[in-house]
């Protein structure tokens, strides 16, 4: 018998831009996912991460990313969401982009997240995956802000908000992990954002705008 169809709109999305697919994770991707995270992500004497998910037991680490998984599409809802996108390069998924927003009809502003496995960083997919995040923000929801943070030794994920275009937008104190840190704040508005070269192709867009009113914010006239 073949496997019934699970009626989530948001899993026909698909961002496919130079070299990269980016769509929401479905269960069946988890495995992978998870051996992506488990390959390693980062020096583990120091993380990049707000909240240090990567820091617990090894054996925690694969039901933790499920859940992960699982409660950002439970709690989907058109004021707020995250869009967490498996992104493939050379048909292996290699780590993911959160994009995300809260009280978006308001604000219509998106935040991400992101990490790549450590045998894909450096080559410039970090920068091409969070501008495609940002063209379908911008362009396909109607977003007017985006922002990100870093700790401020992250050169690479600072280098990838200057490469996207964003700009500094102040230092906040937070704790990060387990420890305080001065975060960098950006910002990046649609007339900055560097347009790469190539196309983004978007799928799925229409399932996305009619899930929960969740496309209401687009503009009216696009
Ligand atoms: C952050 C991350 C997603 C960036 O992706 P990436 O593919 O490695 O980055 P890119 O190759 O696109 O590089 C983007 C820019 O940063 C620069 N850069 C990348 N790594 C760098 C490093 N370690 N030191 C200094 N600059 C660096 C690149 O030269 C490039 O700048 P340019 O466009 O001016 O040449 C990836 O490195 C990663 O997963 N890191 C660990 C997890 C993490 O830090 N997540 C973010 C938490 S806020």
């Amino acid at each position: 018998m073949e496997n019934p169809t699970i009626p989530w709109p948001l899993f026909d999305l698909r961002l496919t831009t130079r070299r990269l697919v980016l769509r929401p994770m479905t269960d069946d991707d988890i495995p992978a996912f998870i051996a992506a995270a488990q390959s390693g992500i980062h020096d583990p004497a120091r993380s990049p991460f707000s909240y240090p998910w990567t820091s617990v037991p090894e054996a925690e680490l694969p039901a933790n990313m499920a859940v992960h998984v699982w409660r950002t599409r439970a709690q989907t809802t058109a004021a707020a969401w995250t869009l967490p996108f498996g992104v493939w390069h050379e048909g292996e998924l290699v780590g993911m982009q959160d994009l995300v927003a809260v009280e978006f009809g308001t604000l219509r502003t998106v935040s991400t997240g992101s990490w790549l496995r450590q045998s894909a960083q450096g080559r410039g997919i970090g920068t091409e995956m969070r501008t495609a995040v940002v063209l379908y923000a911008f362009d396909h929801l109607g977003a007017e802000v985006a922002e990100s943070e870093a700790a401020g030794w992250n050169a690479a994920s600072l280098g990838v908000s200057r490469a996207v275009g964003y700009e500094p937008n102040g230092i906040h104190r937070k704790q990060w992990s387990a420890a305080a840190e001065d975060v960098q704040l950006l910002r990046l508005t649609p007339d900055r954002l560097h347009r790469p070269a190539w196309t983004l192709h978007v799928e799925g867009h229409d399932g996305v705008a009619s899930f929960q009113g969740l496309g209401a914010a687009v503009h009216a006239d696009s």
